[in-house]
């Protein structure tokens, strides 16, 4: 198993045939954080029309911060958990009252962002400042346990560190937003839950389970 070709076959895929999505423009960490916050619990699809919405009427965080939190909301009615609407705004205070509307580069300052977790603070810092932070999330895990037929419990503290770990050693950092969206990508429209598309996969030559005959099905492994 190539790490440098696994990462190059995946990242030529992506090149070739990646989606292109409103948030995907030049690298832009308030519109990542916007789009990432988004795309927690709701589709793609759906997050489409009300991510160019928000942009417009809310272009940078200081008119985020500035805004009646009414307004904010009814921006995001419609995809519901609005919590993720507080928790962005009060991010675009944060950016405005500590670091000058300006925001932050740096890991520690974005994961201190209100309603960041691991996932959305390595999401904006490699995406947004191409920061070399791997992104787990349930795409991520579904294709790494296949990658690596992992037969271990998914929901096991231990391996959920795992997956983490496999998941930094493989990330390209020179590239390592596309590399994290190539992933998820990757999880999203080939190697889905129900449906894996392992014949059109780009990186089926590197699949254990695939290797293994396995099948794919069974992955990620939870054992209730
Ligand atoms: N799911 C959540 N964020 C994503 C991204 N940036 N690219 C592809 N799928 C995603």
């Amino acid at each position: 198993f190539s790490e440098l070709d696994f990462r190059k076959d995946l990242l030529a895929w992506y090149d070739r045939e990646q989606r292109q999505l409103p948030w995907r423009g030049p690298a832009n960490p308030y519109a990542t954080l916007v789009s990432e916050l988004m795309l927690q619990q709701t589709q793609v699809k759906t997050v489409i029309p009300y991510f160019e919405r928000f942009l417009e009427r809310f272009p940078t965080p200081k008119e985020l911060a500035e805004a009646e939190e009414q307004e904010v909301l009814k921006l995001w009615q419609g995809l519901g958990y609005y919590r993720r609407a507080r928790y962005l705004q009060a991010a675009a205070q944060r950016i405005q009252e500590h670091h000058n509307g300006d925001f932050p580069g740096d890991k520690e300052a974005i994961d201190a962002l209100p309603g960041v977790g691991a996932y959305t603070a390595a999401a904006v810092a490699s995406i947004g400042f191409n920061l070399p932070h791997a992104v787990v999330d349930g795409n991520v895990i579904r294709v790494l346990s296949r990658l690596f037929a992992l037969e271990d419990d998914v929901a096991a503290t231990a391996v959920k560190r795992d997956i983490q770990a496999r998941a930094q050693k493989l990330l390209d950092t020179e590239r390592p937003g596309d590399y994290n969206q190539a992933l998820m990508e990757l999880g999203a429209t080939r190697c889905s839950p129900r449906n894996p598309s392992c014949l059109t996969c780009p990186v089926s030559n590197y699949c254990s389970v695939r290797r293994k005959g396995l099948d794919p099905h069974v992955f990620p492994y939870k054992s209730k």
